[in-house]
């Protein structure tokens, strides 16, 4: 199979306003495509749009609510609108939160799940149809290496990582035949914002992420994985090497979360 180009696709792209998803934006304009963006910060989406001259139109910024599904359909029908159709879809946006699950409110799982879930799944279910229509389709999902193998005082936010990943999984499979690709990516800890807007958190867990991979690298590592039609991508080597120990050997792994991670 040859390597997708970005150049002309017209992508919708959440989750632009910081870390990964400015990145992605920057990266996808840069690279020929069309990029219809979103995010809750109107303010940051307008800088997205400054910060690089925004040639021939390239990105157009609907800000919103994810977990809103009027917003959600905004979105598609800007993209058919003003772009003529969807060819990609990217599933970038996500919150999280750290704390005990026995010491949180069942809100905190619905707030995380809407955005990390619901969200995701359902604009991609309002894009299928145009999909199927557009060139060299693909669906991405940023999911977590904590979607992959759960850690505590994480739980609602592995759980809606390893639903996404797992829906992601069926979808591949259901969308073959159509000739649109799903792509899993599965970052490790990465410097972005993400530790600033930590949902229903005790402050003093809401620390700075000092992760070993910027936002821009992770950007780039997932337009490649997209170009390279791959399948499920875990991005660092830590991350591979936590996967790996917890499949073959589950239950060292969770004496080793206790000791260290609990
Ligand atoms: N950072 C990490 O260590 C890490 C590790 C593994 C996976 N990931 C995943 O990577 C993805 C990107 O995260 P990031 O690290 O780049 O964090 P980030 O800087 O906090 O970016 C998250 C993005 O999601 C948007 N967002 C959140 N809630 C939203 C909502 N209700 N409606 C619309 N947009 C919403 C935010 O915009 P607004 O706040 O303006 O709405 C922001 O643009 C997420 O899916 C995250 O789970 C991150």
């Amino acid at each position: 199979m040859a390597r997708r180009s970005f150049a002309a696709k017209r992508v919708l792209l959440t989750g632009a306003s910081s870390g990964i998803g400015w990145y992605l934006a920057s990266e996808l304009v840069r690279a020929g495509a069309f990029v219809v963006v979103t995010s809750r910060r109107a303010d940051r989406l307008q800088q997205l749009r400054l910060a690089f001259g925004n040639p021939r139109k390239r990105l157009l910024a609907v800000p919103g609510d994810l977990a809103c599904p009027a917003h959600r359909q905004t979105l598609i029908d800007t993209a058919v609108e003003q772009l003529g159709g969807i060819d990609i879809v990217i599933n970038n946006a996500g919150v999280g939160a750290i704390g005990k699950f026995e010491e949180a409110s069942a809100d905190r799982l619905r707030q995380i799940f809407e955005v990390d879930f619901f969200a995701a799944t359902e604009l991609t279910r309002l894009a299928l149809p145009f999909l199927e229509a557009g060139r060299e389709p693909a669906v991405c999902t940023v999911s977590s290496v904590l979607g992959h193998r759960a850690v505590p005082g994480k739980s609602e936010y592995c759980a809606a990582k390893f639903a996404l990943r797992g829906w992601a999984e069926a979808l591949r499979v259901e969308l073959h035949p159509k000739g649109i690709d799903v792509i899993n990516i599965s970052p490790s800890t990465t410097k972005s914002e993400f530790f600033d807007s930590l949902v229903a958190s005790p402050p003093s867990t809401a620390i700075k992420s000092y992760g070993v991979q910027s936002a821009e690298y992770v950007a780039h590592r997932i337009l490649g994985a997209i170009r390279k039609r791959k399948r499920d991508l875990i991005l660092s080597p830590g991350g591979n090497a936590l996967v790996w120990l917890s499949r073959l050997a589950p239950g060292l792994t969770d004496q080793l979360l206790l000791r260290f991670a609990a």
